[in-house]
């Protein structure tokens, strides 16, 4: 079991307690992307039953897809695992899953998007201006259009409002060497959180992203160039340093709770004060 110190209380908590007084508490919410217990939405999940929620889950389709989620999952303490196959490029998964989502809990408060692909043929260095249309059309998809889809289904299941948060990186922002296609996709992811967030605002449900310094995570390690990438954020990042999986964590229980009501549409970074440095 891991132990980590939260920013957001004042003593250790473990992986399976929650917060007697946490931010979270009474709310419930979706966190799709978890692949194994390094993934983003781990450490979000963490952070979000540390704080009170309770979180229902989704899985790529697969066997070997859902053992390993489940695992992660279970590792978090979780008792009675809420978890439903789902292919974001697909309508009909989507549509399945919030449908059970209002059968079995009839509303949520809050939605993780922390999903992306792009085809590793076209993330390696100098490969972008051979990307093909189909790669292309895949990636924004899967990592850009599918926090949309889910922003139009939240509607009916959010009907006292909510918060919705995705994943984002500064290669959305600046050219990073072998992000690539990824790049063009967490642009477009970028954006599209600040219409929906204008649009979703009439509903009060808020919409933000969190641009995350680079973690060793599986799909992280799709794209080319990474290990310089961790090198030189050590060197160049404000805090001369990596972060954490929980730093992140962290600032998602933030934007998912009241605590942050008056924020919407926002790119938040949390990558040691990385992208605020030119030279
Ligand atoms: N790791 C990093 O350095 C880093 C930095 C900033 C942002 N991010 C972003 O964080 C998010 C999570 O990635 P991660 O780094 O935790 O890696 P990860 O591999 O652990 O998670 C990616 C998830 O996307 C899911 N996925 C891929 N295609 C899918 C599809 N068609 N339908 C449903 N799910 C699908 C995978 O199953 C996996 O759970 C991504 O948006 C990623 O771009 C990662």
């Amino acid at each position: 079991m891991r132990v980590c110190w939260s920013n957001l209380t004042r003593f250790p908590i473990t992986s399976t307690e929650s917060n007697p007084m946490g931010l979270l508490d009474g709310k419930k919410g979706i966190v799709f992307g978890i692949a194994n217990d390094r993934s983003y939405a781990w450490y979000i999940t963490q952070a979000l039953i540390q704080q009170g929620a309770t979180c229902l889950f989704t899985h790529l389709p697969g066997d070997k897809m859902e053992r390993r989620c489940r695992q992660a999952i279970e590792e978090l303490g979780v008792k009675e695992v809420w978890l439903k196959p789902c292919d974001v490029s697909k309508d009909e998964d989507l549509d399945a899953v919030f449908g059970a989502i209002k059968a079995d809990h009839g509303k949520i408060d809050f939605i993780v998007h922390s999903v992306a692909f792009a085809d590793r043929t076209f993330l390696e260095l100098g490969s972008f201006h051979k990307t093909t249309r189909a790669a292309w059309s895949q990636a924004l998809d899967i990592s850009a259009y599918s926090l949309l889809a889910m922003g139009q289904r939240a509607i009916n299941v959010m009907p006292d409002g909510g918060s919705i948060i995705s994943m984002t990186y500064y290669g959305g922002e600046k050219v990073i060497p072998g992000y690539n296609i990824m790049g063009v996709a967490k642009a477009a992811l970028e954006h599209t959180t600040r219409y929906l967030a204008f649009e979703l605002g009439e509903k009060k449900i808020r919409v933000n992203t969190i641009s995350g310094g680079p973690l060793r995570t599986l799909a992280a390690m799709a794209v080319g160039g990474i290990s310089d990438m961790f090198e030189h954020q050590q060197r160049k990042a404000s805090l001369r340093r990596n972060i954490t999986g929980e730093e992140v964590g962290n600032t998602a229980a933030y934007l998912l709770s009241d605590m942050s009501s008056g924020v919407t549409g926002e790119t938040v970074h949390v990558d040691a004060g990385f992208s605020i440095v030119g030279l």
